[in-house]
């Protein structure tokens, strides 16, 4: 029997968009009520890899999520693949040559490389991988602007997965979504010393899932509608300008803006939605204490729809900020893995070297609030890979 495969890794861009998506105007086409922008990281640290397999011969469609077998039946995953076949059977109408694979089952077979009880498991990769290997088993010529419409319609955040560096997602206005897509605003090389320390915040319950939250902040929030006509249009051009410019104060003062901007929508919402944790609100305060220690925006914070925080600073300030993080967190793991003694050992001596100047209260106590670091950069989008998830007969390897 034939089997054709085709396998993509995805970037996770969880946590790190810097203009939040929150808010739709259409539910079901994952259309939104603003305009939002993010930055992709590094793949070495958070990614995921998709392999995908069709043959004549399946009886049915059949997805493998980390090992155990998942349902396809999610109206959105439904959306996807429809969208996917339609664009594959285009192409067949068009060049008899082409074997007619667009009504034939597909196997899709996705592993994420970090661990999902870290709280860190995201739609976004997941559907940006999906609909990316597709796109790649089917061949399909359309730009990654395109597929990222497909992947829209996964997961609002998925569409500004399938680029790497800074993405825009732009809203659009048309009824039909044709015009609500991803494009780059940069490549990673324009901007690649961008790095990124995300905190994993212990959450004691689960959280309003973004889903619910953002339909609960549309329907009853009133600042809601101050923040999508007056607040982010502005900001959407000032944040694309400011990547434009590697202008980091700036990128940061809009970056830190809209997070709070965002979590007081939350706020607004009746009832409330609360993601930011004591710990988390720590966090932003110590970030705002280490600007005003060097005299500048040295570091950034953003969190998503939870606790965890993602902390931007560019590569040259890294012992600035580390001097304080691992003086405050050297006890949770993700150091030893991207530094050597010696180097944590210079951020210990730096620390020292100015502890007599510091005039906040450091929370010895911060560390127990998070359960670990990821160390990371800006990185690039899905990345066509030899590695293989599904055997010769399109399974699953054991
Ligand atoms: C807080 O993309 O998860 O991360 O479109 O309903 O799947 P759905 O929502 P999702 O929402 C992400 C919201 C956010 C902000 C952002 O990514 O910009």
């Amino acid at each position: 029997m034939t089997v054709y495969t085709a396998s993509t890794t995805a970037p996770v861009n969880i946590a790190v968009s810097t203009l939040k998506y929150w808010g739709k105007r259409d539910k079901q086409l994952n259309l939104p009520t603003n305009s939002s922008i993010s930055v992709t990281l590094a793949q070495d640290d958070l990614r995921t890899l998709t392999s995908v397999a069709t043959s004549s011969e399946f009886p049915e469609d059949k997805l493998w999520l980390n090992g155990k077998e998942e349902s396809l039946a999610s109206e959105r995953t439904q959306n996807c693949l429809k969208d996917l076949r339609n664009l594959r059977q285009e192409l067949e109408s068009k060049d008899d040559s082409l074997p007619k694979i667009s009504n034939w089952k597909l196997h899709i077979v996705s592993e994420n490389n970090f661990p999902t009880a870290a709280g860190l498991a995201s739609s976004a990769a997941g559907f940006a991988a999906l609909v990316v290997a597709i796109a790649k088993l089917y061949k399909l010529p359309q730009p990654t602007s395109e597929i990222s419409k497909i992947a829209r319609k996964g997961s609002g955040s998925a569409c500004r997965s399938v680029f790497g560096g800074y993405v825009a997602w732009e809203m659009g206005e048309k009824e039909d979504g044709s015009d609500s897509k991803a494009v780059e605003v940069a490549p990673l090389s324009h901007w690649s010393n961008l790095k990124a320390a995300i905190l994993v915040v212990s959450a004691d319950k689960k959280d309003t899932p973004s889903t619910s939250g953002m339909q609960t902040t549309v329907q009853t929030s009133d600042l809601f509608q101050w923040r999508i006509k007056e607040v982010v249009p502005k900001r959407f051009e000032e944040m694309k300008k400011s990547i434009l410019d590697k202008d980091f104060t700036k990128f940061a003062d809009l970056t830190m803006k809209d997070s709070n901007s965002f979590h007081a929508t939350c706020l607004d919402s009746y009832p409330p939605i609360f993601y930011l944790n004591d710990t988390s609100k720590k966090i932003i305060k110590l970030v705002h204490s280490i600007n005003e220690f060097y005299g500048k925006t040295v570091a950034a914070y953003t969190f998503d729809a939870g606790p965890n925080a993602v902390i931007y600073y560019e590569d040259q300030n890294e012992s600035k900020i580390f001097s304080f993080l691992y003086k405050l967190f050297s006890k949770v793991e993700g150091w030893e893995s991207k530094y050597s003694q010696e180097t944590l050992g210079a951020f210990e001596q730096q620390f020292d070297s100015i502890k007599e100047k510091i005039q906040f209260q450091l929370d010895d106590e911060l560390y127990k609030g998070v359960n670990r670091i990821i160390l990371t950069k800006v990185g690039d989008g899905p990345q066509d890979t030899k590695e293989s998830l599904v055997n010769a007969e399109g399974y699953p390897k054991a």
